[in-house]
């Protein structure tokens, strides 16, 4: 069994996938194609903004946008610490420093009510991340940032595809980020992601420093990277958004029914040990499961169980950001940021992805029994 199946997905799309690319390579236009500036109007009209602006990965995007806003040395932009590295590796790769706040145990995003305490003059930016594909608390982010004159970037890396009350994930603040890294929601079969906002002067900057800050050819006001998603993967992300909404769908379904067949299979443990968490939605929020993440005690051995039944599985993500050893100088040590830290060490992810059949559902549900209970 596959974590992730990306075969299946490809055997669907063979032919519209290889006529796109086909297309490219007779038009020869590698690089910002006719492909790119379709891909960014289709994706800004699937989120509901005015303007996107693709870009090589998921991580170039946190530090475009990051520079787009002038963030840099003496800044501090507010995070989560339960993340992928990239976020807070571009927020001190701009310059800045980021200012970790613990995240809520149920949806493991940042706690909206402990943001205001950790808002100083030197703030300049929240920048919540969406984590496993349901969307951060948005709204209340949103309203404490707007009280103190800031911006929110989200890092949607995993969530594009979900919604927070009826819209869209990266269409919810000033700015949006995403990953079309090839396992995500929407993948590409190499790096890419894209930014997304409302704010056209906004969007002309972060398309110049996708460009080295070019603002024509060969003059560069501003300081840029090299920052362009290929069109080759504009035209694999083209075909994979034709079924997009209906993969998005088969992960509701999908990840609804393990809710269903884990809590059945272990609702008459009474045992406290034997009991795993399933991820909860809050109110008015859909997820894209990016990752299907359950919570549990004895990790190591659960992992090995499943490993021995022949279920893949993974750790997002087993240390958070302030204990990584890249940020030990400027981190706090362990105990800061308690809730990150506990569900660093009790997550674990299952296969997941839109082509997870109901046979095999059942047998990774069946494992996970077998591996808690053995
Ligand atoms: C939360 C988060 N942020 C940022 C990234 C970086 O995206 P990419 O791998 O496209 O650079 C990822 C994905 O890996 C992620 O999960």
């Amino acid at each position: 069994m596959d974590f992730i199946d990306l075969k299946t997905q490809y055997q669907r799309l063979r032919e519209p996938v290889n006529a796109r690319i086909q297309n490219v390579l007779d038009h020869g236009q590698y690089v910002l194609g006719a492909e790119v500036v379709e891909l960014e109007q289709r994706l800004a009209d699937y989120v509901g903004v005015a303007h996107c602006v693709s870009a090589s990965s998921g991580t170039d995007t946190l530090l475009i946008a990051l520079m787009a806003y002038g963030i840099g040395r003496g800044d501090e932009v507010i995070t989560s610490p339960f993340t992928f590295i990239a976020t807070g590796e571009m927020i001190v790769l701009a310059g800045a420093t980021p200012v970790y706040v613990d995240i809520d145990p149920r949806t493991y995003n940042m706690d909206p009510a402990l943001i205001e305490s950790a808002i100083t003059p030197r703030t300049k930016a929240i920048m919540p991340v969406s984590l496993y594909g349901q969307c951060a608390d948005m709204e209340a982010i949103g309203a404490i940032a707007r009280r103190h004159g800031i911006p929110v970037i989200e890092d949607g890396a995993q969530s594009f595809g979900a919604e927070y009350h009826g819209r869209r994930s990266c269409g919810l603040s000033e700015v949006g980020s995403t990953s079309f890294f090839p396992s995500k929601p929407l993948g590409a079969y190499g790096d890419g992601g894209a930014l997304f906002t409302n704010d056209e002067a906004l969007a002309k900057l972060m398309r110049e420093i996708r460009v080295h800050g070019q603002d024509r050819r060969y003059n560069h006001p501003r300081l840029g990277i090299n920052g362009r998603l290929d069109t080759l993967q504009a035209a694999v992300l083209l075909a994979k958004l034709d079924i997009f909404a209906e993969e998005v769908q088969a992960r509701a379904r999908i990840g609804a029914r393990y809710g269903e067949l884990i809590t059945e299979a272990f609702a008459r443990e009474s045992d406290p040990a034997r009991r795993v968490g399933v991820p909860y939605l809050a109110p008015g929020r859909t997820s894209v499961y990016a990752q299907y993440t359950v919570e549990l005690d004895e990790r190591s051995k659960v992992e090995q169980g499943m490993k021995a039944r022949g279920i893949p599985t993974a750790v997002h993500y087993p240390v958070p950001l302030h204990l990584q050893p890249v940020f030990a100088a400027t981190g706090r040590g362990v105990g800061s940021f308690p809730v990150a830290e506990a569900a660093s060490a009790r997550v674990m992810s299952l296969p997941m992805h839109p082509y997870l059949s109901e046979a095999q559902q059942t047998q990774v549900v069946q494992a996970l029994y077998e591996s808690v209970c053995a």
